[in-house]
């Protein structure tokens, strides 16, 4: 039976009866709105530890004043279905002032890889991010955490912040899961009407051709500018960018993965895609 806490000092008693009977504990933080992509971290979390344990808070500090904080979907009585479904240990939603006892200020410095790609597009998000992942690390205090890799640059930075923190949580990824037309799953999905979801599917395939024309050896800036104009004709591009996949940073001659990079409009909703494959 899946617990839910509300309270940190709940959820902390239960962690410590856990890690008495030396239970190791993996932790996916979500904002809700789940679907089979949060599933699947579930699903990879259960195979590495002995409890999983979800958060769901939608966290205030990563969406900036123009952005949709205020509609996020919330459908927590069915996550809490799927996530019992999924023999999940414990769920904590808690509140803000939980998470944010002393307010909702940043304090760790991210440096330039929050300012790039979806950094530059919203302000201030990454640095939410790393503010919530790492108060949440301090009250759950996992053996190890999953993070989805659709969310590429996220999941870097959280990495980054590990190390610069020298955290002890082992960080774990899970592939991107799609829908059977190759629209990558996620909350905002909801958002699209019929015929915005009809046209959808089109993102991905238009990055699956950028790097087919890259591994076919056309040069990477002229491959981008083509896929460019091919995106532009169903949505409003905000980023399309190809970078070295462990750094974010240009590919050079030791680039050994490659990285595209996307975030488009479809309307009002945001969407952002990848694909990373070896050079
Ligand atoms: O990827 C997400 O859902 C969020 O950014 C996260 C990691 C739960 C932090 O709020």
């Amino acid at each position: 039976m899946m617990q839910v806490f509300n309270t940190i000092t709940a959820l902390q008693n239960t962690l410590d009866d856990w890690r008495a009977k030396d239970r190791t504990i993996a932790f996916v933080p979500t904002m809700g709105g789940l679907h089979d992509g949060h599933l699947a971290l579930v699903k990879l979390a259960k195979q590495k530890a002995d409890k999983v344990v979800v958060s769901i808070f939608v966290n205030p500090t990563q969406f900036s004043e123009n952005e949709d904080f205020d509609q996020y979907p919330n459908t927590f009585e069915q996550d809490v279905l799927l996530l019992e479904r999924n023999q999940v240990d414990g769920l904590f939603s808690p509140s803000v002032e939980q998470i944010y006892p002393q307010g909702l200020d940043a304090d760790i410095d991210i440096g330039e890889i929050g300012n790039i790609l979806c950094g530059a597009s919203r302000p201030g998000h990454f640095q939410g991010v790393v503010q919530v992942v790492n108060r949440l690390f301090d009250i759950v205090k996992p053996n190890l955490a999953v993070f989805g890799k659709k969310d590429y640059q996220q999941l870097l930075i959280i990495k980054q912040m590990v190390a610069q923190l020298s955290l002890d949580v082992k960080i774990i990824s899970h592939s991107i899961v799609r829908e059977k037309d190759g629209l990558a799953m996620s909350t905002r999905n909801q958002y699209l009407s019929a015929d915005e979801r009809k046209v959808s599917p089109n993102l991905y395939r238009n990055l699956l051709e950028l790097k087919r024309e890259i591994q076919k050896g056309q040069a990477i800036n002229v491959a981008v500018k083509q896929a460019r104009m091919q995106i532009e004709k169903n949505f409003k591009l905000d980023y399309i960018e190809t970078l070295d996949a462990n750094t974010l940073k240009q590919i050079t001659d030791n680039t050994s993965e490659i990285a595209i990079l996307c975030a488009i409009f479809i309307g009002s909703t945001r969407l952002i895609d990848n694909v990373i494959f070896r050079r």
